[in-house]
């Protein structure tokens, strides 16, 4: 499949936009200050907070503790390691159904329960495997990304 260009200019801190990319939904999120910081309180959570894992190898430029290329924007395939459902967003932290009381923000595979955090990163003791796909990406410009 093609490539796909993506103006992100007009994304804002929290916001999510999803575009299509070889079939495949692709999540692009400009994450807030405190999201980034949550990254770090859960890592003990986590079933490979690292991305050691090569199921779905994650790229070089994203094996950093963000899972990205900027710190802010996070780019990923927004489907879930286990058997393929789309996890919904539960950015809110805090206390909801299905979700730990401590809930720092992050994503509900709403098949069989596994969460992710906003890196995409699986928790552990969850039926999902592996983190959520970091797909081929790289910026053109500031608001331009490109996908594949
Ligand atoms: Fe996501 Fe099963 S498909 S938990």
């Amino acid at each position: 499949g093609a490539p796909v260009e993506v103006d992100i200019s007009t994304l804002k801190p929290g916001e999510k936009v999803t575009v299509e990319w070889r079939g495949k939904p692709v999540w692009i999120m400009r994450r807030t200050p405190e999201q980034l910081a949550s990254l770090q309180k859960i890592e003990g959570q986590l079933a490979d907070p690292k991305s050691e894992r090569t199921a779905y190898p994650t790229p070089e430029y994203a094996k950093n503790q963000y899972r990205s290329i900027k710190p802010e924007l996070f780019v990923a395939v927004g489907i879930c390691s286990h058997l393929g459902c789309s996890p919904s967003d539960k950015l809110q932290p805090g206390p909801q159904p299905s979700l730990p009381d401590d809930w720092q923000g992050g994503f509900l595979c709403p098949c069989h329960g596994s969460t992710f955090d906003v890196a995409g990163r699986v928790f552990a003791n969850k039926p999902a495997p592996d983190n959520l796909e970091v797909p081929p990406h790289m910026y053109l410009s500031d608001s331009r990304l490109l996908i594949g």
